[in-house]
């Protein structure tokens, strides 16, 4: 098993354990698991996951799960991939996130973020967010602060979502984050 950058954010995921962080309607651990890695998809929507169990591959499961409080699926996991989750975190439950999910990686294993970007598309700050007590749809971070809150990982690649990538869903509103886990 191999995981890693190759010409793209991840190159061979063939027989990786996957936690697919707010998978909803479960189109990136698909993606994975289409290519052999073993996948586990954990999201709050319970319709959405009950509505697309019947069509995913033997190697992809979904659990309707808060991850900021229900028991998570045990690690470790070779890639842990959360694609829009972690923006809807409020900031101070950000610290829960960061205690429950990032243990469950493996040595050595990647962590992916795809979240809103600050500098593409300014969303409410921290602060303001925390004083209206309204997400207004989500965070934004800017790669510095990915970089920052996901500093207890070696930092492999930070950048913005491409959107010149046939087949894929690069809205140019995102950034993206490829860590690693001490070995
Ligand atoms: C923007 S959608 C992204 C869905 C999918 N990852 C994708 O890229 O298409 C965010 C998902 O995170 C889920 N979510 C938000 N907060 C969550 C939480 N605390 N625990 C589990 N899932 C959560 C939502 O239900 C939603 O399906």
């Amino acid at each position: 098993m191999r995981i890693g950058t190759i010409d793209g954010l991840l190159g061979e995921v063939a027989g990786a354990r996957v936690l697919d962080v707010g998978c909803g309607n479960g189109r990136n651990g698909r993606w994975l698991a289409e290519r052999g890695a073993d996948v586990v998809g954990v999201d709050l929507a319970a319709a959405v996951l009950d509505d697309v169990r019947p069509t995913l591959p033997p190697s992809m499961s979904v659990r309707a799960l808060d991850v900021l409080r229900d028991p998570l699926p045990p690690g470790p996991f070779h890639l842990v991939y959360d694609s829009g989750c972690f923006h809807h975190v409020a900031p101070h439950r950000r610290p829960t996130y960061l205690e429950r999910v990032l243990p469950l990686l493996a040595a050595g294993g990647r962590y992916g973020i795809v979240a809103f970007s600050q500098e593409r598309q300014p969303a409410p700050s921290d602060t303001e967010i925390l004083t209206s007590g309204d997400t207004a749809g989500g965070s934004a971070f800017l790669l510095e602060d990915l970089r920052r809150i996901f500093s207890g990982l070696q930092p492999m690649e930070l950048r913005g979502v491409r959107d010149d990538v046939e087949g894929t869903f690069g809205a140019d509103f995102l950034n993206a984050g490829l860590f690693a886990a001490l070995p």
